[in-house]
This record gives structure tokens, sequence and C-alpha cells, in this order.
């Protein structure tokens, strides 16, 4: 897909890696919609960076709902999105919190659900679309206190499978990508202490590049799943 011009929606895209795709992405002249919850952050963001601003948690129906009555209001078109919201709750089996638990489900897996459900009516009728969901390593490889958020992005991977059986025939790309350690306000927004900055560790730059490449391949292909490591991390 030649970037310019296309209409796509990035959902986190008030920081971290969302905000980095939508900014790359807004340079290869595409038109890029963020959502997020906090609006005075994804107002900023968009501002700073010649974005469009519609609030609005993933988790929440009516949110969603509202995100693409805006959009066919003002575009009455969708090339891509970008399901990039999400968050970390880690913790042993032992210590598992229920409501946590449902929460960052509700989010990372329930959110990425609706978000693509209702951009389908789009893409269908056009017998166009693209679907890239942002997973993890932790989707393909689980780990101690893992069993939440490593859950939600097995679970996001399986439903890109799925979507991706359903939706070919309609010349809908669905992709996964697996980010491993990038840096940005994930570790903190989980309830973990922040680390210093490693120049030898993956930059929400890094992963932004892997979504551009996978959107901007030729539409009689697509790149199923891609998965970022950093080469040589140290420390
Ligand atoms: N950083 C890593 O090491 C890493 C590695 C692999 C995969 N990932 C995945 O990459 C994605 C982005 O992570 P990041 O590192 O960029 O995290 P981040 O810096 O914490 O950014 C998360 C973004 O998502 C938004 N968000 C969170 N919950 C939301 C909800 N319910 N509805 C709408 N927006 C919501 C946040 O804004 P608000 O708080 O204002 O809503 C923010 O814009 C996540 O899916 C994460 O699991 C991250």
């Amino acid at each position: 897909m030649d970037l310019k011009d296309k209409i796509i929606l990035t959902t986190g895209g008030s920081a971290g890696i969302g905000l980095a795709t939508a900014i790359m992405l807004r340079e290869k002249g595409a038109q890029v919609i963020i959502t997020a919850r906090n609006q005075e952050k994804l107002d900023k963001a968009a501002a700073e960076h010649d974005l469009i601003a519609i609030q609005g948690d993933v988790s929440r129906e009516e949110d969603v709902q509202r995100i693409y009555a805006e959009i066919r209001q003002r575009f009455n078109r969708l090339d891509a999105l970008i399901n990039n919201a999400g968050y970390g709750y880690f913790d042993l089996l032992e210590n598992m919190d229920r409501e946590k638990f449902e929460a960052v489900f509700a989010t990372n897996v329930t959110g990425a659900m609706l978000m693509a459900r209702e951009a389908l009516p789009f893409f269908k009728s056009r017998q166009y679309g693209n679907i890239v969901n942002i997973s993890s390593t932790a989707g393909l490889k689980g780990f101690a206190r893992g069993g939440a958020y490593s859950a939600t992005k097995f679970a996001l991977k399986a439903m890109t499978e799925c979507w991706r059986a359903e939706l070919r025939p309609y010349n809908i790309r669905v992709m996964l990508i697996n980010p491993s350690e990038v840096q940005t306000d994930f570790v903190v927004n989980s309830g973990r202490e922040a680390r210093e900055y490693n120049p030898t560790k993956l930059q929400a730059e890094d992963i932004a590049h892997a979504v551009c490449a996978a959107l901007e391949m030729n539409d009689r292909g697509f790149i199923t799943e891609l998965t970022v490591f950093a080469v040589n991390p140290q420390g």
C-alpha cells in the first residue's frame, strides 16, 4: 500500500509505539487518527505532530462506536487499523487479582476485537483493508509473572490467525507484530520501576518502522507475522 493520503487509525496513539508509528505514517503522507483515554495527552500529541485526535477507551464499546461514527462522518473511509493500545499487568499466579486480570484482557483482547469488528464495514464495503495487531514476544513464550499479560498477547495472536482466515477473501490483510522489549513508558505504566535508557535496546521508532514496512508492501502480498528483537542488547 502506498501510504500517501491513506486514512489510518492507530489506537494508543498518544505515546510510545503508537505515537512513533503515527508520526512515521504521517511523515509518509497518511492522514493519521490517534485514540487514547487521556484527552489532554492525546490532543497535545496530535497538535505537535499534525495528527487527528479522537479520544476513547478501546475497552468501552460505546467509545469504539463513537470513534468510528466520527471517522465515518469526517472521512467515510478507513484504509488501516493499527491495534496498538495495551498495557501490562505482571504478577505471580498466587497473587493474581481477578479485577486486574479481567481489566488487562478488556483492553488488550476485547478492545482489539471491538476495534477490528467495527472497522470491518469500512473494509468490506471497499473489499480492501489492513489490520495490524501489536502483540509481543510475550505472546510467543510464557514467563514467570506473565500469566495475565502474556495470556492477552497469546489471545491476540489467536484472534489474528482467525481473522486472517476469515478476511483474506475480502482483500483484508491481517498482520501481527511481536516486539520484544521496547523503551517506552510501558514498564512504568505496568506498575514497575523505570529503567534507564539503553541505546542497545529497541526504541518505539523501530517498531514504527516494522509497521510501516508491513503496510507498504504491495497489496498483492502480506507479511503475516513479524517479530522484532534488539540485535545485541547489553544489560
Ligand atoms: N514497550 C514494550 O516493551 C512492548 C513490548 C512488546 C509489545 N508492546 C505492546 O505495544 C503496545 C504499546 O505499548 P507502549 O510500549 O507504546 O506503551 P505506552 O507507552 O504505555 O503507551 C500505551 C498507549 O496506549 C494507550 N492506552 C492504554 N490503554 C488504553 C485503552 N484502554 N484505550 C485506549 N488507549 C489506551 C495509552 O494512552 P492512555 O493511557 O491515555 O489511554 C498510550 O497512548 C501495547 O499493546 C504493548 O503491549 C510493548
